[in-house]
């Protein structure tokens, strides 16, 4: 079905954009030229009215969808009865029932704790600080491609040099980087079936060149790598990894923060490997919205600790922690997961056809509910399509109603992070439209 060409930005929207620019840093990241000013489900409407189809779900933080009711009715409940005190001052209990929510869906048949936070990056840092004081071990290892947030330590964490690194270091020391496997792009001379056994050769290799195993306290890894592009390693690679961690006394954290709350299609990505991680950090669609975050794990690594030593003014607030739990309500009343699987058939069908019949779609890849197309100049040598060719797909896209987001080390990867609980007819609208423009773009 052609998709409806809708009016561009009418004029209240202008007006915001332009007061945006006057006002708000420029070093902020503008997705899109969308001015927001309701949402319900998969749609979203701009202060004139016009609507849109949403395929970033707020960067992956609305897995069950835009304003569900129950999660409004429980920030609305919560904040007439209590907004913060801080729960080093005063604890309460949505907090604690939601430590023992999380502690019960993380994998690993072990006793868990949790602490919350508000942010992904900041749980990140806290994992780290949690693997460094049970290991007393220094180092940290990640791997290229990696994402794990703007904070100065997860900076030095992720791989991608501009625009994230570029003029903000000195960075944080004791991190290296691993290969992580990327089919598609596998070193020169390593055949794609090969890129997994290529990077754990590759890690041997940094335990003898850059760190010695018994220095290192965590590897940190996206079981799916988000802003990196969608790259899902190859079967049985994170539980090669977790091997390697063991083998040396090194905790396995897995960054779930875009991959949790049931976007592959489980709760957790990791669990699609069987593997139990020592941590595992989840954030975005855990609070549906409200700014929360967690650092799940091993009791005795949690404990680790010293008394006080972790925390903040606001983390785990009384509201973000009551939408949070009526996220867990929704999950098993609505049968997100089982939804969360459709959504990913749908997507994928549509998305391996246009691998198969679109010049510029060189790949069709993801887990779930979580999926990509790569786009590039040519089939054969993989080039990758050229930024401003891939911006100016999101932009026509936007233009006829659908806010889809780009990644990947090289910003030419279209990701879907739409509501997980979108409507048939309004998922088919928006990959029509992205067929649409897809089709008629020319390398
Ligand atoms: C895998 C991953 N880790 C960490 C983060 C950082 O989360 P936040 O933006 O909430 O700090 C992100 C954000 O996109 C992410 O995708």
């Amino acid at each position: 079905m052609p998709a409806k060409v809708l009016e561009s930005n009418t004029s209240k929207a202008k007006a915001l954009w332009a007061e945006r620019q006057a006002v708000v840093s420029a070093g902020s990241a503008a997705y899109s030229s969308v001015i927001i000013a309701k949402a319900k489900n998969a749609t979203v409407w701009d202060v004139d009215g016009k609507e849109y189809i949403d395929f970033a779900g707020g960067i992956g933080a609305i897995n069950v969808g835009h304003c569900h009711p129950k999660v409004v009715s429980a920030i609305k409940e919560q904040a007439e009865r209590l907004l913060h005190t801080s729960f080093h001052v005063a604890a309460y209990e949505p907090h604690i029932k939601l430590c023992r929510k999380l502690a019960g869906a993380v994998p690993g048949g072990f006793e868990k704790k949790a602490l919350l936070f508000n942010s992904g990056s900041e749980a990140i840092e806290n994992a780290v600080k949690f693997a460094r004081a049970y290991t007393k071990r220094r180092a940290v290892v990640s791997f290229d491609n990696a994402f794990h947030g703007r904070t100065l330590l997860c900076l030095t964490l992720n791989s991608k040099y501009k625009p994230l690194k570029q003029h903000f270091g000195p960075y944080a020391s004791d991190i290296c980087h691993a290969r992580f496997p990327n089919p598609y792009r596998p070193p020169r001379g390593v055949r794609p079936e090969d890129v997994a056994d290529y990077a754990l050769e590759e890690l041997d290799r940094l335990f003898i060149n850059e760190v010695a195993p018994e220095d290192v306290a965590a590897i940190i890894v996206e079981p799916v790598q988000g802003e990196g592009g969608f790259v899902v390693p190859p079967k049985g690679f994170l539980g090669a990894l977790k091997k390697v961690c063991e083998s040396h006394g090194i905790l396995f954290i897995a960054d779930e923060v875009q991959t949790g709350f049931g976007r592959t299609a489980k709760m957790f990505a990791i669990e699609h490997e069987g593997v139990a991680p020592d941590l595992l950090v989840t954030a975005k669609s855990l609070g549906a919205g409200m700014p929360l975050s967690a650092v799940v794990g091993r009791a005795e690594i949690m404990d680790a600790a010293p008394a006080g030593s972790v925390g903040g003014t606001y983390g785990g607030n009384p509201v973000s922690c009551a939408a949070a739990l009526a996220v867990f309500d929704i999950f098993k009343e609505e049968n997100i997961l089982q939804a969360a699987e459709k959504v990913g058939e749908a997507v994928k069908s549509r998305f391996d056809r246009w691998a198969r019949e679109i010049a510029i779609v060189g790949d069709s890849r993801g887990l779930g509910a979580m999926r990509a197309v790569e786009l590039v100049a040519d089939k054969k040598t993989r080039k990758p399509l050229p930024v401003a060719t891939v911006k100016a797909i999101v932009k026509s896209c936007e233009e006829k109603g659908l806010i889809v987001l780009k990644a990947g080390a090289y910003d030419n990867v279209l990701r879907t992070l739409m509501p997980l609980t979108i409507g048939k007819s309004e998922l088919e609208k928006g990959l029509g439209i992205m067929e649409d423009v897809l089709s008629s773009t020319r390398p």
